[in-house]
């Protein structure tokens, strides 16, 4: 059985702790603090957190549990160490890594004169890339020679709430693992094999970008939920009753939909709905700073994807999907159309692949829109993947679709490709296309 130093008896160390010493480690906390160690040997908790008391009472008289001061003696009689040091931010939000940087050190100067394979994991919230420069750095630069082949680093980001940490230890969403080298990660599984949650292996960097979008995302769904209950309050109808539904639909409210990073929302509903709901707010005089945001922020990523192709330089531009979304001809205001008119207008020659806006424009109930709102942009559309290709510099895929799919195949190694879906990697490229530009 592993023994595992916890660096740092905070919230997240103490949990930590006990909950791994209660899963029959043995577990060494570590604090440059003399009275949160001497409280933790007498069995008694740092902090408050329900249940808390009990467990570390309880794992110190089984002897599963201790703590002191010396990093030497906690590194020499570990196999692996968690990192739970705070992190905390200065009044402009900007990280103070001291505490990991002098705790990265202390490991590594424990290890200068320890030929053992040894395991730093990186328990505390940072930044992507902090890891790398402010643990591996100071770590593998004290441990000396060959301290990167033998000393492996891993981020194992914490999920707990205060307050039900020690539920959350146990039932986490998953246990998310950042981890370049196979052993590291093996020998984290065995740690929580008693935990029933999905055990997730990824890029360091994308570990600790998780925990910041998770975080981030908490807060907006407070704050959104704030918003409309302020609103809801205004316009007389029950706030708790219409979120209660609201949350019922885990089709398309809480659900994975909508959270892939791509363009632009239009069509016919979400401008137009979005747009009414704030003016009845701004007109009973709700603030919703929040939901303001949200036009904004979609324009800029259309402006974003306009600007990006004008500075490609390239001057024939073939646009793949029109409409607002795949498989659909609606183009009311439709975020391609709104690029595609700006190009125009810097005098770029346009053409333009999207079967369902050809076959309406033809036959379909958006026949009036394209031939009388829109007849410059009608008389662009091409035939075929083959027309686009040979038309363009500069490709630029506007939907998830076949026809992108078509178009990526025959694109030639000279044409540059800007992926507004940003989904790329999830379609099947022909080898020879050579750049990519993400808008
Ligand atoms: N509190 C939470 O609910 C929570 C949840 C998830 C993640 N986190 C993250 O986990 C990290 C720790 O948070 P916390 O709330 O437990 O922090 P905390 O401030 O409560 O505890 C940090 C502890 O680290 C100790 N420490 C500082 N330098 C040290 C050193 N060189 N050697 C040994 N110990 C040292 C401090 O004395 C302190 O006891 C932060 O990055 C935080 O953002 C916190």
């Amino acid at each position: 059985m592993k023994t595992i130093s916890i660096f740092g008896l905070g919230y997240v160390g103490c949990v930590s702790a006990a909950c791994f010493a209660n899963a029959g480690f043995k577990v060494i906390g570590v604090d440059v603090n003399a009275d949160k160690v001497n409280l933790l040997n007498e069995g008694k908790s740092p902090i408050v957190e329900p249940g808390l008391d009990e467990l570390l009472a309880e794992m110190v008289a089984n002897g599963r549990l201790r703590a002191t001061q010396s990093c030497e003696d906690a590194i020499r009689n570990s196999d692996l160490a968690f990192i739970c040091v705070g992190t905390p931010g200065n009044e402009f939000g900007q990280l103070q890594l001291s505490a990991l940087r002098r705790v990265s050190q202390e490991i590594g100067a424990a290890l200068k004169t320890d030929s053992r394979r040894y395991t730093v994991v990186v328990r505390s919230t940072v930044l992507p890339g902090t890891t790398l420069k402010t643990v591996c750095g100071p770590l593998h630069a004290e441990a000396g020679a060959y301290a990167r082949s033998r000393i492996k680093v891993a981020v194992n980001p914490e999920f707990m709430r205060e307050g039900t940490a020690l539920k959350d230890f146990a039932n986490p969403p998953y246990t998310l693992i950042g981890c370049e080298d196979d052993a590291t990660t093996e020998l984290l599984r065995t740690l929580y094999e008693g935990v029933k949650a999905p055990f997730i292996v990824t890029q360091i960097s994308t570990a600790e970008t998780v925990k910041y979008v998770s975080n981030t995302y908490h807060a907006l769904k407070v704050c959104f939920a704030n918003e409309i209950g302020d609103a809801c309050d205004r316009l007389g109808v029950d706030a708790q009753e219409v979120m209660r539904i609201f949350r019922m639909d885990t089709k398309l409210n809480v659900s994975e939909a909508y959270l892939r990073p791509g363009f632009a929302f239009g069509g016919s509903c979400l401008p137009k709905d979005v747009k009414a709901l704030l003016y009845a707010a701004h007109h009973l005089n709700v603030q919703m700073p929040l939901l303001n945001a949200i036009l904004p922020s979609n324009n800029g990523q259309i402006e974003r994807a306009i600007n990006t192709i004008i500075a490609s330089g390239a001057r024939r531009i073939g646009v793949v999907g029109l409409s607002f979304k795949a498989d659909t001809d609606d183009l009311r205001e439709s975020p391609m159309v709104r690029v595609v008119e700006s190009l125009l207008g810097k005098g770029l020659m346009v053409r333009i692949l999207d079967a369902n806006v050809a076959i309406a424009k033809l036959t379909g109930a958006n026949r009036r829109y394209i031939v009388e709102e829109i007849p410059h942009i009608s008389m662009l559309m091409c035939d075929s993947a083959a027309d686009l290709v040979d038309h363009a510099e500069l490709l630029v895929i506007g939907s998830d679709s076949a026809e992108a799919v078509q178009v990526l195949e025959q694109t030639k190694s000279f044409q540059t490709v800007i992926d507004l879906t940003r989904g790329w990697l999830r379609i099947k490229v022909d080898a020879n296309v050579q750049k990519r530009a993400a808008a």
